[in-house]
């Protein structure tokens, strides 16, 4: 065992806390079903986690006799793939489901689907097309709801993308975050937690896809605390604005809930791309983010996911350890 490296006694410190205390058995549907002071102890023991995990130190078996559903209603990659290998990291066991060779394939609602799945296993990891949906897997369910993306949010991405911004940048309060492209469930997602941990929030979207408005309100109220400035565009901001960038983050054009005609929107939507150019007229070391999967030549340049020190890959690998740590908190003895 590497001295110093074993943050065992520590990790269970950071789950003993009052603010993660509160978390154990609650459901996690949106991002700000967890306050400021609980992202934050999130951060650290996510952070511990990797680190020992990185240095190839057994991970203390936090989730041992736990066993997590995983279901899904459409496709996924590195949702299920991280949070079945950090369940495992912890000693824990999931089991992925497939909504359509259940019996809802055939008929059957959430609600008889909650009731049964929660009485096997111990916690639900639910990515499903209407968020009402989930909320009604959470209403039935005796078990707590984890939303790994929704038409409306995807908390787990945003949480472990802010964790990302603050490995790589050592802070968060006062960065300033342009999200360029169409607005949609990241962007809300995102809106959300940054005005909460108190990054600025820039949005350019196309006319066509204005930011939601629930979700402004939402982000104004916790901005107020958090002192974060929100700014929405319906172009690509000028010089001056981009000088103070330092992440540009863009999702897919077309989410898996959406039906655009890319052919036609092509012309408006390509102005919005994330590219070198753009992230050139940044602050210095801006990076750009993706939540994936990317359409390389659509929203994001092939140069930005590849580019030495890009964070796009960081970024994916830190969804295991930022769910790992919010897992043992939500399902702690
Ligand atoms: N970012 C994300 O949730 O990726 P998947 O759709 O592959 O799970
Ligand atoms: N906005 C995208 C995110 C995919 C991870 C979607 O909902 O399909």
């Amino acid at each position: 065992m590497k001295k110093g490296l074993d943050f065992t006694a520590e990790i269970n410190q950071i789950l003993g806390t009052k603010a993660l205390h509160a978390l154990k058995g609650k459901n996690f549907l949106r991002t700000e079903d967890v306050n400021m002071e609980q992202s934050f102890m999130l951060f650290h023991l996510a952070e511990r986690l990797k680190q020992m995990h990185q240095s190839h130190i057994a991970l203390p078996p936090l989730l041992n006799q736990k066993t997590v559903t995983l279901f899904f209603e459409k496709p996924s990659t590195r949702t299920r793939v991280s949070f079945d290998a950090g369940i495992h990291l912890l000693h824990g066991h999931s089991l992925f489901i497939d909504k359509s060779i259940t019996q809802m394939g055939r008929g059957e609602d959430m609600q008889d689907t909650a009731l049964t799945l929660s009485r096997y296993t111990d916690c639900i990891m639910g990515r499903v097309f209407a968020h009402k949906e989930l909320e009604i897997m959470a209403k039935y369910s005796d078990k707590p709801v984890v939303n790994g993306l929704t038409d409306e949010d995807h908390p787990c991405q945003i949480l472990s993308d802010l964790f990302t911004i603050r490995e790589h940048f050592g802070r968060l309060r006062g960065l300033t975050l342009l999200y360029a492209g169409v607005s949609d469930n990241i962007t809300d997602s995102l809106l959300v937690g940054c005005a909460m941990l108190g990054v600025n929030m820039y949005i350019a979207s196309p006319k066509q896809f204005p930011v939601s408005r629930k979700y402004l309100q939402i982000a104004h109220a916790l901005a107020k605390k958090s002192g974060a400035e929100i700014k929405i565009f319906n172009e690509m901001p000028d010089s001056n604005t981009l000088k103070n960038v330092n992440v540009v983050y863009t999702d897919e054009w077309e989410s898996m809930h959406m039906h655009l005609d890319k052919k036609k929107l092509k012309p408006i939507l390509s102005k919005f791309q994330l590219n070198e150019k753009l992230l050139s007229k940044c602050a210095k070391g801006a990076r750009g983010m993706h939540c994936l999967p990317a359409l390389k030549g659509e929203e994001v340049s092939q140069h930005v996911m590849y580019v030495k020190n890009s964070l796009v890959w960081e970024q994916a690998r830190n969804r295991m350890y930022v769910q790992m740590a919010l897992l043992s908190a939500i399902l702690r003895n």
